[in-house]
């Protein structure tokens, strides 16, 4: 559907500036030239998550897996935000009411862009945590050298980023399932919705009564719950988005 075309309630929603809540996912990225992790090209197509994004992998092989780490850090480095990202940071700027994106991401390019607010489900690839007590490290940018760097405690640190098999961190996930039952609009972006509890945020938001709309190249696990499935790229349609609610990113 061209957004030229969009029900009379989503614009409705988007012109009064109801309360928002965005999901996204690693397709949102995937204009800025990052591998998302599912599908033909996805990055768990080649790659074990099982011995790179569990703890048992980085109890087992912590070189191993901080390499893979530190790959993605190269990678992520040297994207840019695309105007998904940049829309996304005015649209929070510009909002007058509740605006909270969510992201599964932990590649930073929403924060670079300029998002404040953002909850981060699953982490960041700019931190550390101690692989023992679990506390954080500051933010980096620069690249670290080949070996997990210590804790204070004398324990290697490890991305603070969640892991399979892991528990998202409480005050992200309440924040979030918060946000998307005081949600009237839940915009899904750039995720397959296969991996919980990300994945039941849009179905705990459409049964609090929210418009669902879901953007996304392909149908998903969740594309049949929706109010409207939005199908293209969210570089394009985000940003179009946006602009029915008054924000001008200048990012189209
Ligand atoms: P997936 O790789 O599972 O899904 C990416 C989605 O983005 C797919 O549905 C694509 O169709 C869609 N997509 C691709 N290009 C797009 C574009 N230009 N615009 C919009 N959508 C596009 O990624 P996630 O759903 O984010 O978790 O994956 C969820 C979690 O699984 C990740 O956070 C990560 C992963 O394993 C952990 O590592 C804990």
């Amino acid at each position: 559907m061209e957004t030229a075309t969009l029900p009379p309630r989503l614009l409705a929603l988007l012109e009064s500036g109801a309360p928002l809540a965005v999901l996204t996912g690693a397709g949102v990225s995937a204009e800025s030239g990052l591998a998302t992790f599912r599908g033909p090209q996805g990055m768990w197509e080649g790659l074990d998550p099982a011995s790179l994004a569990t703890p048992q992998a980085f109890q087992n092989d912590p070189l191993t897996v901080w390499r893979f780490y530190a790959w993605r850090r190269r990678q992520a480095l040297a994207a840019e935000p695309n105007p998904a990202h940049v829309a996304l940071a005015a649209w929070e700027s510009a909002a007058t009411g509740r605006f909270q994106l969510v992201t599964q991401n932990v590649d930073g390019l929403h924060e670079r862009a300029g998002s404040r607010g953002a909850i981060r489900l699953h982490g960041t690839l700019w931190r550390l945590r101690c692989s023992v007590d679990a506390h954080e490290h500051d933010d980096f940018r620069e690249e670290l050298g080949p070996l997990p760097p210590r804790c204070t405690c004398g324990a290697p640190l490890r991305p603070a980023v969640v892991w399979f098999g892991e528990p998202l961190p409480t005050a992200a996930i309440e924040s979030a399932e918060r946000a998307a039952r005081e949600a009237a609009l839940v915009l899904v972006a750039g995720t397959s919705s296969t991996v919980y509890p990300a994945a039941a945020l849009p179905r705990i938001a459409r049964a609090a009564g929210a418009y669902v709309v879901e953007i996304n190249p392909e149908a998903t696990a969740l594309t049949s719950e929706v109010d409207l499935h939005l199908r293209g790229a969210a570089g394009r349609l985000v940003p179009e988005l946006a602009r029915h609610a008054g924000v001008t990113s200048g990012s189209a």
